[in-house]
Formats: C-alpha cells, structure tokens, sequence
C-alpha cells in the first residue's frame, strides 16, 4: 500500500526479482486492458484518467483469476491491491491468504516531483524516473531500447486529486488491517509501515529491512 508515486510498483518489482515471485500490478494489468482495447480496458479507462479508482467488480476477479494461476503457488506480491475495505474482504473471502501488509509512508511534496519525472515502458512496466532512476539512454528502454511513455494521469493536477482521493480510502483499509491483526487470528497477515522517502536504493533497503531479506 501507499499514496500514488510511492514507490509500490518499484518496491513490488525488487521485491519479486528478490524473492523469485510474480509481481501483480493492477494498475499494469488495468493499462494493459486499456492498450488492447478489451471491454475491461473500454470501462476502465475513463475512470483511471480521471485518477480515480476503479469500481471493485472489475478488479477483484481479475486479481483472484491470476492469484490461483501456477506461478503463484509458492507466493506472490500484489501492487496496488486491496484498495478499498471491499477489494480486502472479497480477497479474504476468496481464501487468499497474505503474510504482510506493508505502507509505504512518503510525504506530499516529494510525491509530486515523482510522479511528473515518471517514465514507464508500457510492455514490461518497468517504471524509471528521469533524475532519480534514469535509463542509460533518455527517453529510451534499457532492455528492449523501446520508447518511453508518460501515463496520462501523471499530469500535475490528476496527481493532486489522487493523492486527496488516498487518504480516505486508505485509512479504512489499515484500519480494516490493523484490526484484522490484533484479533489474534493466525490467518492475518502482519501489517508494516516503512518510510518510503528518499532515493530508491534507501528505501529499498527499509523495505527489505522490514521484511527481513538483505
Ligand atoms: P496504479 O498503477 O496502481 O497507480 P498508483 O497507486 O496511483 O500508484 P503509482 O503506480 O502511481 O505509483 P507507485 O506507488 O507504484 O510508484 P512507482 O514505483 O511507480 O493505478 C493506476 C490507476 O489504476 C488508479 O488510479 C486506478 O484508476 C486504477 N487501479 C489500479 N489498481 C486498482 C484497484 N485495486 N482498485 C481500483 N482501481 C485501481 O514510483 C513513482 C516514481 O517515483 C517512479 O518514477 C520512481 O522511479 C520514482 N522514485 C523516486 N524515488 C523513489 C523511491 N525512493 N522509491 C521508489 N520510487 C521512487
């Protein structure tokens, strides 16, 4: 979890090259929905433009169908799901079980120059930033040396709206974890907030840190 730009998907992309487990982004899966052109994308797309979340009928099924393929026996890392007390509850009820819960805390202003230096590769969703995680060639993949895109949403003022939309949504869902936790039931996972600020490389290591991997 964590506001927009805080660092989920670049965590989450670390984190599954670490621990050898498929990263889940429904923000890459919702794109990639939107660039084919299927109805999931159609609906979607105005609705991510906006900076607005998504209804939770049109996430939670793609989540639970993807979670109970193969490559995810062994584990998984979810980025940017649950979103909502809704999309948390329909995951529990669908008997997936998680570990760790983890926030990344990052303050407003730093968010803002994230988010507008963003550049994503839209095929792998490989995300870098322009002084703070650049490609080795401007504008340009390192792997495939395809271009680099801007998302649409990185625009100053849909940031802005994001941001103000986060707060409300997520502070039900820790909530909803944090009581989850203290009940004392073995089933919920641990719930871990990590100062995400800084450069990449610093908040990796608290990130690891957290989760007791080098
Ligand atoms: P999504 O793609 O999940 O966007 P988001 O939550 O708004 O988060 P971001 O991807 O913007 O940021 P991030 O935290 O992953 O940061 P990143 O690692 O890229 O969702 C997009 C849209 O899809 C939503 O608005 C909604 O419409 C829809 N959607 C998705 N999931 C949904 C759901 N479950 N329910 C309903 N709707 C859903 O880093 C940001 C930048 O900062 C990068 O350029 C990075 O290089 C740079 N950076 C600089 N310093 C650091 C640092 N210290 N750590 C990490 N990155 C850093």
């Amino acid at each position: 979890m964590g506001v927009p730009g805080a660092g989920k998907g670049t965590h989450a992309a670390a984190l599954s090259e670490k621990l050898r487990a498929p990263q889940i982004s429904t923000g890459d899966m919702l794109r990639a929905a939107v660039s084919a052109g299927d109805p999931l994308g159609r609906e979607a797309e105005g609705y991510m433009n906006r900076g607005e979340l998504v209804p939770d009928r049109l996430v939670i099924e793609l989540v639970v169908q993807r979670v109970n393929e193969a490559d995810c026996t062994t584990g998984f890392i979810l980025d940017g799901f649950p979103r909502t007390v809704g999309q948390a509850k329909a995951l529990r009820a669908a008997g997936v079980k998680l570990d760790v819960v983890l926030e990344l805390h990052v303050p407003e202003a730093e968010i803002i120059e994230r988010m507008t230096g963003r550049r994503i590769h839209p095929a792998s969703g490989r995300i870098y930033h322009v002084t703070r995680h650049p490609p080795r060639v401007a504008g340009r993949d390192d792997a495939t040396g395809e271009a680099l895109m801007q998302r649409p949403d990185d625009a100053e003022e849909i940031v802005r709206k994001r941001l103000a939309d986060y707060q409300a949504v997520a502070s039900a869902l820790t909530a909803y974890y944090r009581q989850w936790a203290a009940s004392g039931d073995p089933d919920a996972p641990r719930c871990l907030r990590v100062d995400g600020s800084g450069g990449v490389a610093t908040s990796r290591t608290r990130v690891f840190a957290a989760l007791g991997l080098q």
